[in-house]
């Protein structure tokens, strides 16, 4: 599924659903730390997770001063993006790092587009574009890892 966040009229409405889809990553990210066998694949993906956990803190900041619902848990599609990494164990690591390389193609699309976000302060726009590299980074690295096992 192609995620719309970054589509939002409005920047408080971007800053919720970004915090939404960190959510969905983060729980995704917890299953596959749960699941994968390969311990460095496991630090790999805990340190990973660690810069989602930035990006919660940092939005959650946004949120507050821009008057945004903080969400402090993800939605519906939290079900799809852990549902997927937990049928991927069956078939073993590689498949795990697929499914969440997979999961990576909308936090990489999400903040890209809210880097460009006309609505979104300098400030704000220069965290997304962090976020962005972080993104790219995870893609990358689940790309090779999953290729490579
Ligand atoms: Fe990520």
């Amino acid at each position: 599924m192609v995620t719309t966040v970054g589509t939002e009229a409005s920047f408080p409405e971007l800053v919720e659903n970004l915090l939404l889809l960190e959510h969905d990553a983060i729980a995704a990210y917890q299953q596959a730390i749960e699941r994968l066998e390969n311990p460095s694949f496991k630090d790999a993906i805990a340190g990973f997770k660690s810069d989602h956990d930035r990006h919660v803190r940092e939005l959650t900041a946004l949120a507050t001063s821009s008057g945004a619902t903080p969400h402090q848990e993800g939605d519906a599609k939290q079900m799809l993006t852990t549902g997927k990494v937990a049928l991927a164990s069956i078939m073993g690591d590689s498949a795990i790092l697929t499914a969440m390389r997979s999961n990576e193609e909308d936090t990489v699309t999400a903040y890209e587009r809210a880097s460009r976000h006309a609505e979104a302060p300098a400030d704000a726009r220069a965290m997304f574009e962090r976020a962005h590299q972080d993104e790219l980074r995870h893609r990358q690295w689940m790309q090779n890892a999953s290729s490579a096992s």
